[in-house]
Order: C-alpha cells, then structure tokens, then sequence
C-alpha cells in the first residue's frame, strides 16, 4: 500500500464544492493554497449529485473537482458518497427508511436516513462505489478512501423487521442453539422463555425494563452491521484499488456512544476521528484531550487523523458557542499533541443554504475579511513550522482501560443507580490525570499493557476473565492499578459474578463488599483517611456510590466512609502485588481526593509529569520522534503564565535555556524541540 502522506503535518477539511458556482473552485482554491491547505476531502455527501437517477452516474463536476485540485498540489480523501442516499432511494425501497423503537418508519428528507440490514440499500450503495472506484481509483489526486461517513450517526438502530431477521442470524451465530440465548438473556425469569427463533425480536418498545443482555446484543449487533456495510465497502475498493488507504471517520466524544470502535479499528488503514467541544463542559479542552488519547490507543500509539473539527461554533448544541480567539489553534495543537498529523475541518466554506449554513468554516459567511479567515492562515502556518513532528509518537506510562460493553450497560436501564454515567466517571479520573501533567493513553482490557506503568479502569463493567487475567498479569509484573466501583461485576454475558463485589476484581484488589449502597443527587458521604499513604482534605467525600464490605488481611484501608449507608466501610484500599499494587476506589470521590490519590499512585509508580511543577491550566504534552523529541505547551487559561521547559520554539524560533522560562500568553502554544533523541 502506499503511503498517502507526503509528509508534514496537514491542514485540511471536508470540500463540498458543488454547493456553489463552478467559477468558486478556482477561488478556493487560491486560498487554499494561500492558507497551506492540502488536504480536501470529497463527496461525503455528494451520492444524490453522482446518481441523480437510480443507474445514471453523472461524474462531469467530480472530475473537474479533482482534475483541480491535483493541479493544485492538494491531496484528496475521496469520499464513497454512501452516507446519504438520494431521495429515489427512499422511493424505490421504501423499506429501506429505518424504523424507530417505537415503530415509527422515518422517511428521507435528513441525511443517513437508511437500514443498516437492508439490502437493496447494500447493493445500490455498492454499486456506486464501484462506479466510484473504477472511474476514479487511478486519478493522482486520490490518496486515501472515505467509507461512508461517520457510521452509526443518525442510524445506528432501526428496528424494523429485516433487522429483526438480521439480528436474529447474527445472534444464531454468537450462540448456535436457543437454549445457548435463553441462558445468555436470562429469559427464565419474567417468562421471557424463547421456544422459537422466530418469537426473537429487536428490544422495541415494551412495557417495563427491557431485557438488559437482549440490550447489550443489540448494542453489539448494531455495531456489527454499521461495521459490515463499512467492509463491504472497504472489501470492494481494496479489489479495485489495492494500493489506496481506506478510512473511515470514528466519533470518540461526548456526543456519540453508538460503535464498538475497538472492534473497528483493526480494519482501518488509516485511523481517523471527528471532535467537537461539548458547549455544556466546564473544561472542554479535557474531554478533548481524552478523545484524543482513547484515539492514539486505537492507532496502536501512532499518529492519526483528525477529520473534523470545527473552526468555531457548530450548529447543532443548544447554545452553540464560538470559539475564543487563539482557541482555533490551540484546540488543534493538542490534537497534533496526542498523534493527530493531519488538522482536518468540517467544511471548507461555510454553506448559504441547508441544515448547516450557521455551521462554522475555514471560509465563513464573512470571507477572507474575517477572524477565522485569519487564524485559518496561522494555523497553516504554524503547521508548516512544526511540520518536522509528523511521525513522532505521544508518549504515555498511564492506560486508561475503557470498553463501549461497559458503557452501554452502566447507562442502560435498572442499574444500581442512573447518576452513574460511565463515560462522566472515565471523565474525572482522565481529568485528574490530566490536571497532575500525566499523558494517558486509551486501551481495550485486552491489549498489551506492557509498557504502561499505571492502568486505570474506572467502572469496568462488563469485563471478561481473560481482560482480568490481563490486568492481573501487568499488576503482577509490576504496574499499578486502579480499579473503581461496579468494575468486574459481571462477565460477557452481563451475568453477576457471584460471591461480592467487585466481582472478578475482588481477589486482586483484596477486598471484599457484599452491597452496593448509593448516594441520592447532593448527598455525599464523608471520607476518613485511615493511612499516610493518601492525604485528604478534613471535608473530602465522596457522591453518586458507596459500598458495604471489607479489606481483606494484609490490603491497606487508605480511607473509610466516616458517615453514610456505608459507615466504617473502606472508600479507597491499596494492595501490594508482586512488584506492583492494584488500588480499588468504591465511591466517586470529589477532585481533590482523586488528586490525592493520583498523587499517591504516581509516588508508588515513579510515573512523572510530562513537566512538573506546571501552572494550573496548562497542558504539555511530548512526542518523541527517531531525530528528536517535541514538547507542546498549552495554555488553556486567560492568563500569560511562565513555563519551566527547555528547547526550541518551533511557531516564534525562540529559545528557552535552563534557568529562563518560556512565556506563554494568556490561551498561548508552544511547540518545543527538545533536542535529539539518537
Ligand atoms: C459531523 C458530520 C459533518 C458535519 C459536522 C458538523 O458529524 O460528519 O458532516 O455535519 O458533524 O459539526
């Protein structure tokens, strides 16, 4: 396969030229080269104009577009167009309009408005990408391949019933015989007792609490079939192009939950992601930096795409906020931190017309007499001068094991308590990394925890004997973990764990709780530290969960809960493992006392800052490449502030030596080389 970077670090961003006059490309594309644009990606929703009827492929404008923009020296990621199918589509298949829970059949007139099972949706989207693929797949311009676009978005689930039949195959595979699913699903209990494949359906709405492992199947089957339309897709082009990388763009963030994407990443050539800032986070730059990092985990550490961000307000939160000035370039660098090596937006000119005309752009309504317009240049600009750490990889000792299995299942229905919100709690530990200076890096609880000196695994759900073994493995070997509450409690199956909780974490982490016993919104319970080994605050305290139970012989109580349904039971526990420790947390404590224990864990591992003794608010972040190493310092507050760092400032040209400090003004970047690493 070739390699589709010629090397840099590029900027670039989604190119839907077809919204405007013919005589507009040649604008852009001046400009394009004006900002150092030289990355456009293509036709993401372009199906409609390609085939404006059902086998009459019009490619006139798409040829003129690439033929241009080869000329121009931009690469293009030519999209397959199969996201959105045309109105005729939903004519011609009417069953191919998804089905809500409820049994509402949806008509076209949004986008993404099709079946995931349907099969006539398959074969006229793949008859297009081999239309696509045929026609295209030799022009210069075409570097890498777009399947679809962000699978899962709108119609991850459609309950009609082809995906009734579909389920139902996918479900013969995973279990063979009926008993195997009855078992599985626990249907002996609410008479829920399968006799007939054919009584098995999609958990549509229903009276009370739907059946949680028929949830959990689902969850995993819709991942399944978004993922089966993307191979099919990745299949074809790979027989007619082999040597062009495929992508296709993941949402890791705030607003998406619906893909497995640990199951999606092994099939990407290319790993790539879309982000935007969560307008209702206090820190949204943290959230970023997690998105980040869990993407650099699927990139198996090495660099990536950023796809999609936007250069100021989206149009689709509430409130959507613009982006502060400085704050374009700043959000973009702490991607580049974290292994982006592509800066990608959502969209090239900001549209006149359509659901996203208040959407911002790298050209906005305004033009080139505008702000954005001028932090557009910047960022290329910056891009160029850093463009020597394309290829270096982010450095991290912390994994952060997450699974999407633990997530559908804690924010699903009938749980202990609905405050507990998986990703919020993933959230505050990533948080407390983030704020102690200590780069994190995203893992499955399978992978390979070599390499990583301090793993945590907030509420690790759902979470297989053999992820266990893993965990105790790299525990054994030497790492230090943290594990929190309602991790371990049930397997694969969704089945409890008997014999108390956390489940199959208990033996590791020594410690033994036979209830859970959670907190009512605004109640805390109060922690008492029993131990030097983590020093809190005389009001620390922890909210949303406690547990009953105890510590077993010979693992430390480092705090207990002084009131609360949980008095005089442990809060927080450390064991010694072999060369290693692995620490259990039964409540959500508040920041400072995770900080506390951040603190303690980072003593016991000999994990250090990226830079200690940084201002608060301050992020910096290293990449190590073969010829030198790059230190980003970001400033995310509104105050200039001075950083203790060493090395060359790529974006000023400025040195700081020891002794000086480097300056960084307030919502200021930097981007140091730190000297060689042969
Ligand atoms: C993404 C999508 C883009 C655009 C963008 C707006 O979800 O891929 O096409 O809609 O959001 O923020």
């Amino acid at each position: 396969m070739t390699s589709w970077q010629p090397g840099g670090v590029l900027l670039g961003a989604d190119y839907n030229p077809e919204q405007w006059p013919e005589a507009t490309l040649a604008e852009d594309v001046a400009l394009m080269q004006q900002a150092g644009f030289t990355f456009a990606t293509v036709g993401v929703f372009s199906w409609a104009l390609w085939e404006p009827t059902p086998g009459d492929y019009k490619f006139e404008r798409l040829q003129s577009i690439l033929d241009t923009l080869h000329e121009a020296g931009i690469m293009v990621d030519l999209a397959t167009g199969t996201a959105s199918a045309p109105p005729w589509l939903a004519r011609l298949y009417p069953d191919a309009m998804p089905v809500t829970r409820e049994g509402l059949q949806l008509s076209h007139g949004s986008r993404q408005t099709w079946c995931p099972s349907n099969p006539d949706f398959g074969e006229r989207s793949l008859a297009l990408v081999k239309e696509l693929a045929t026609r295209f797949g030799d022009h210069p311009a075409v570097r890498m391949w777009h399947v679809g676009n962000e699978f899962g978005c709108h119609n991850l689930m459609c309950f009609c019933g082809i995906s009734a039949d579909d389920f139902r195959g996918w479900l013969k595979d995973r279990y063979t015989t009926l008993d195997a699913l009855n078992h599985a699903w626990g249907t002996t209990f609410w008479s829920q007792r399968y006799a007939d494949w054919a009584d098995v359906i999609p958990p549509r709405t229903t009276t009370a609490i739907p059946n949680p492992g028929a949830e959990l199947d689902w969850r995993r089957f819709c991942s399944d079939a978004s993922l089966r339309q993307y191979l099919a897709e990745r299949d074809l082009l790979r027989s007619i192009t082999p040597d062009i990388p495929i992508t296709t763009n993941f949402m890791v963030g705030h607003a998406f939950d619906g893909l497995d994407y640990h199951q999606w990443a092994p099939h990407q050539d290319v790993i790539s992601n879309d982000h935007y800032l969560g307008s209702h986070l206090d820190q949204p730059e943290i959230e970023l930096a997690l998105s980040a990092d869990i993407i650099r985990g699927l990139a198996g550490g090495n660099p990536w795409v950023l796809m999609e961000h936007s250069t100021s307000a989206v149009n689709w939160q509430p409130v959507n906020l613009a982006k502060a000035p400085g704050q374009m370039l700043r959000d973009s660098l702490s991607h580049v931190a974290r292994g982006a090596d592509t800066v990608a937006f959502f969209q090239w000119r900001a549209s006149r017309s359509g659901a996203e005309k208040y959407h911002s752009a790298l050209v906005p309504h305004a033009g080139k007499d505008s702000c954005v317009w001028h932090e557009v240049c910047e960022l290329g600009e910056v891009l160029g001068k850093i463009s020597e750490v394309e290829g270096s990889r982010t450095q991290s000792r912390v994994a952060l094991v997450h699974n999407w299995d633990s997530l559908w299942t804690t924010d699903g229905d009938s749980t202990p308590s609905e405050h507990h919100r998986y990703m919020t709690e993933v959230n505050r530990w990533y948080a407390a990394c983030w704020r102690a200076g200590l780069s994190v890096q995203g893992v499955a609880p399978g992978d390979s925890l070599d390499g990583f000196d301090v793993i945590l695994a907030p509420g690790l759900h759902v979470v297989t004997d053999a992820e266990i073994a893993n965990i105790t493995k790299a525990v054994e070997s030497g790492a230090h973990a943290v594990i929190t509450y309602f991790s371990g409690t049930v397997d694969e199956l969704d089945h409890v764990r008997l014999g108390g909780y956390p489940g199959g974490f208990a033996e590791l982490l020594g410690v033994h709780f036979d209830e859970f016993a959670p907190l009512l919104p605004g109640q805390t319970a109060a922690l008492r530290s029993t131990s030097e080994r983590v020093q809190l605050a005389g009001n620390a305290s922890g909210s949303i969960w406690t547990e009953r139970g105890r510590a077993d012989d010979g693992t430390e109580v480092l705090a207990d809960y002084a009131d609360g349904p949980s008095q005089g039971s442990p809060a927080m526990t450390r064991r010694t493992v072999g060369n290693g420790s692995a620490w259990y947390v039964s409540t959500s404590p508040d920041d400072a006392s995770i900080d506390s224990l951040i603190a303690a864990l980072s003593d016991d591992s000999g994990v250090s800052p990226t830079v200690p003794g940084l201002p608060e608010g301050v992020d910096a972040v290293r990449r190590v490449g073969e010829q030198a190493s790059y230190l980003f310092v970001l400033n995310h507050t509104d105050q200039e502030v001075a950083v203790p760092v060493v090395g060359h400032d790529l974006i000023t040209g400025t040195e700081s030596t020891d002794g000086s400090s480097l300056l960084l003004l307030a919502g200021g970047v930097a981007v140091l080389r730190e000297g060689s690493t042969s």
